[in-house]
C-alpha cells in the first residue's frame, strides 16, 4: 500500500462545490476565485450520477476531466464522491425494487435524495458499478487527493430498511447470528406475549407490530440495518483502495445521529468527516425556548463541539475534517437566521481546536435551482461575495495551525448499542440517551476541561477519570474493563448504568449486573419524572431521572431529601469508582468538581457561552454570546469571537 499522499499536517480550508450547476466558462473563474480566498481543498461530483451516465451504459466525463482539470490549474486538491447518493431516474424505473420501504411499509419515491435501499443485492450491485467506473476513471488522477463515500448515510431516516430484501436478509443474519432459534427466543425473551419462533420464515420486520416491538428484536434489528451500512460502505472502500492507490477516504456523517455504528462504519475509512450546522443544531436541540434564542445566530458551543469530540474519538483520537461547514443561512430549519458576524470564525476555530485538520463550507456559490435554493453559498446567487465568504477570507490566523492530536485527561465512554436501549425504552419523557451524555458532557466543558470520547473497547489507559454517563448495556467483559479503570484511575457512572445484557434483558441478579463488584452497590428503585415534577437530593434539584441503590460495599455521599427515594443514597462511592443516580446538572457539577480535583485536572468556572479548548499547546478561547464578556484572567472577549493564546 502506497503512502497516503495527503497527509494534512497544517489546518487548511476547503469548499464543497457543485461544478454541474454552473457553465463551464465559469469554472476556470471559480477555481480562481477559491485559490484567492485561501482555500486548498474542493469536494465535487458528489450527487452527480446523471451527468456520469445519463443513459444505463453510456458514460460522459468529459465535463468532470474539464471541472476537475479547471481545478488543478489553480493548485487545488479535489476531493471526489461515490455519488450513491442519488441513483438516476433511469436506474428506479429499471429496478424499482431498490427503492427504500419506509416504516409505515410505504415505498418512497423518485424526486429528492438517499432514494435506495441499502438492503438490496440489487443496488449493491449497483453501488459497486458507479464506483468502478468513476475510480477507474480518476482513481489516479494526480489532482484527486482523496475520496468520500456517498452522502451523508443516516439523512432523512434511511437506514432502517423495511424491505422485503431487508426482511430476508434480517432472517439470515440472525440465522448467522444465534444458528438455533431457542438461543434467539432465550435471547430476546420471546416467551413473553408468546412471541416464541418455530422457524425463522416467522421472524418479521419490527416495523408493523399492533403494539411496540420486542426491545431485544429491535436492538438485533439496529445491528444488522448498521451492518448493512458496513458492508456497503466497504464494498466501495475496497474498489477504491484497488483503482486509487495512496488517496484516502471518508464519510462525511452527520450530527449526533443515532441510526448505525458510527465506529463500525468508520473502521475502513483512513478518517473521519462531519458536517456542521450550528444554527440547525440549536433549531432542533431541547435547550430552553430563552436558550434557543440566545444561540440562535452563533450555535451553542456544546452542541457543536460534542460531535467534534464524537468524531475525533471514532477512530481513537485521529484528527477529523469538516466536510461541510455553515457559512451563511441554511435551509432546513423550522426558520433560518442568518449566522451572526463572526460565528464562521469562531466555528472554524472551534473545529480546529478540537481536532480538525480541514474546515470546509457548504458550499461555494448559492443554488438558484431546486431544493436548496434558499441556503446561502460563499457566494450569492448573483456571484457576489457573502457574508461567509468575507469571513473565510479573513482567516489568515487559523490557516497552517499544526494538526497535532493531543490526548485529554477525561474520557468519556459512549456506544451506539447502549443509546440504541436506551431510546427505545425512555420511561421519562425527556429521557434520552444523548441528553443524558450531555448532561455530564456539558458539565466538564463549563468546568473548562477537555474531553475525549471514547469506545469502551478503545485504550483507555492514559485517562485519569473515565466518565460512563449512560453505558446501559453490561456484559462481563465490559465490566471488566470498567473494573480496571477504577482501579488505575476514577471511574463515573451515570444513570441507568449496566441495566442490561447484550441481549437487551435485564440481568437476573439485578443492576448493574457484572458491575456490581466495582460499584459497591445494586439498584433499589427508578422513578421516571414528568416534566415539572422534581425530587431534590440536599440542594440540588432532579429532574427527568431518579434512581437510588442498595449499598453493598460503597458508601452513600448523598442521599435524596424528597419524593418516595428520600433517605436512600443518590451517589455513591466505592474506591475508585463513583455511581450517581440523578438527573441534576448541579450534581452531576458537584461529583466532578470533587473527582477532577482527586486527580489534579485543573477547572476555571467558565461563564455562560464561553468555553476553552486546548489543542497543540495553544488555548483557543470562545465566545458563542452575542455580547462581549470578561475571561476568567480579566481580558475581554468580543461578541461571537474568539481568541488564540500560547
Ligand atoms: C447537508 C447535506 C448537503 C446539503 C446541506 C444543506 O446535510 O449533506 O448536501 O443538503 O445539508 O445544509
Amino acid at each position: 500500500m502506497p503512502e497516503l499522499i495527503d497527509q494534512q499536517a497544517t489546518f487548511a480550508l476547503g469548499v464543497c462545490y457543485y461544478p454541474e450547476h454552473w457553465p463551464p466558462a465559469r469554472w476556470p473563474v471559480y477555481a480562481r476565485q477559491m485559490r484567492e480566498l485561501g482555500l486548498q481543498y474542493v469536494r465535487i461530483a458528489e450527487f452527480a450520477w446523471s451527468r456520469m451516465e445519463p443513459t444505463p451504459g453510456r458514460w460522459e466525463w468529459d465535463w468532470l476531466d474539464a471541472a476537475i482539470e479547471s481545478l488543478a490549474a489553480e493548485g487545488l486538491r479535489v476531493v471526489l464522491c461515490t455519488p450513491t447518493a442519488t441513483p438516476p431516474a433511469w436506474l428506479v424505473q429499471a429496478q424499482p425494487t431498490i427503492l427504500p420501504v419506509d416504516r409505515e411499509g410505504r415505498v418512497r419515491t423518485f424526486g429528492a435524495r438517499r432514494h435506495y435501499d441499502v438492503a438490496s443485492p440489487t443496488y449493491r450491485a449497483e453501488s459497486r458499478r458507479i464506483t468502478r467506473a468513476i475510480a477507474e476513471r480518476y482513481g489516479r488522477h494526480p489532482a484527486v487527493v482523496g475520496w468520500q463515500t456517498d452522502n451523508e448515510f443516516s439523512d432523512h431516516d434511511t437506514v432502517l430498511s423495511y424491505s422485503s430484501a431487508a426482511r430476508l436478509g434480517f432472517r439470515e443474519w440472525l440465522g448467522e447470528r444465534y444458528r438455533d432459534l431457542d438461543e434467539l427466543n432465550t435471547a430476546w425473551g420471546a416467551v413473553f406475549w408468546s412471541q416464541e419462533y418455530s422457524a425463522w420464515e416467522q421472524i418479521e420486520l419490527p416495523n408493523l407490530a399492533v403494539a411496540e416491538p420486542n426491545p431485544s428484536q429491535m436492538l438485533d434489528f439496529r445491528r444488522y440495518c448498521s451492518e448493512l451500512v458496513v458492508r456497503f460502505q466497504e464494498e466501495q472502500v475496497a474498489i477504491l483502495r484497488e483503482l486509487s492507490p495512496g488517496r484516502w477516504v471518508t464519510h462525511n456523517f452527520m450530527r449526533l445521529t443515532p441510526d448505525f455504528d458510527h465506529y463500525r462504519v468508520a473502521e475502513c475509512l483512513d478518517f473521519v468527516s462531519w458536517d456542521s450546522y450550528p444554527t440547525g443544531g440549536v433549531s432542533f436541540s431541547t435547550l430552553s425556548p430563552t436558550e434557543q434564542l440566545a444561540y440562535a445566530r452563533s450555535g451553542h458551543p456544546d452542541l457543536v463541539s460534542v460531535n467534534h469530540d464524537l468524531y475525533r474519538g471514532l477512530k481513537g483520537g485521529r484528527s477529523f475534517w469538516v466536510m461541510e461547514q455553515q457559512a451563511g443561512q441554511i435551509n432546513w430549519a423550522p426558520s433560518n437566521p442568518l449566522p451572526a458576524a463572526g460565528a464562521v470564525g469562531l466555528w472554524t476555530a472551534q473545529a480546529w481546536a478540537h481536532g480538525a485538520s480541514v474546515v470546509s463550507y457548504f458550499r461555494w456559490r448559492a443554488a438558484t435551482v431546486a431544493q436548496e435554493l434558499l441556503h446561502s453559498g460563499l457566494l450569492r446567487h448573483d456571484e457576489t461575495l457573502d457574508r461567509g465568504g468575507a469571513e473565510v477570507a479573513q482567516l489568515d490566523a487559523l490557516r497552517g495551525l499544526p494538526n497535532a492530536e493531543a490526548p485529554a485527561a477525561v474520557a468519556l465512554l459512549h456506544d451506539y448499542e447502549s443509546l440504541w436501549v436506551y431510546d427505545e425504552q425512555p420511561h421519562s419523557q425527556g429521557a434520552r440517551y444523548w441528553e443524558q451524555f450531555q448532561l455530564f458532557y456539558q458539565a466538564l466543558r463549563r468546568l473548562g476541561v477537555d474531553v475525549d470520547i471514547r469506545h469502551p473497547q478503545h485504550d483507555l489507559s492514559s485517562y485519569r477519570l473515565v466518565v460512563a454517563p449512560a453505558l446501559q448495556l453490561v456484559g462481563e467483559q465490559r465490566a471488566a474493563r470498567l473494573a480496571t479503570v477504577a482501579e488505575r484511575a476514577r471511574l463515573l457512572v451515570g444513570p441507568r448504568t449496566g441495566y442490561r445484557t447484550p441481549t437487551g434483558r435485564v440481568h437476573e441478579e439485578g443492576q448493574p449486573g457484572p458491575l456490581a463488584a466495582t460499584l459497591g452497590c445494586k439498584l433499589l428503585n427508578f422513578d421516571g419524572l414528568p416534566p415539572g415534577l422534581t425530587v431534590q437530593v440536599g440542594q440540588h434539584v432532579a429532574e427527568t431521572w431518579a434512581e437510588s441503590y442498595r449499598l453493598t460495599g460503597g458508601t452513600a455521599s448523598h442521599l435524596y431529601s424528597s419524593g418516595p427515594l428520600a433517605g436512600q443514597p443518590a451517589v455513591v462511592v466505592n474506591a475508585g469508582a463513583t455511581t450517581l443516580g440523578a438527573w441534576s446538572a448541579t450534581l452531576v457539577t458537584e461529583v466532578l468538581e470533587a473527582l477532577l480535583d482527586d486527580v489534579r485536572v485543573p477547572i476555571v468556572r467558565l461563564p455562560d457561552g464561553v468555553r476553552r479548548t486546548r489543542r497543540a499547546g495553544r488555548t483557543l478561547w470562545q465566545n458563542f454570546t452575542e455580547r462581549a464578556v470578561e475571561l476568567p484572567d480579566g481580558s475581554r472577549l468580543e461578541a461571537v469571537g474568539w481568541r488564540l493564546d500560547g
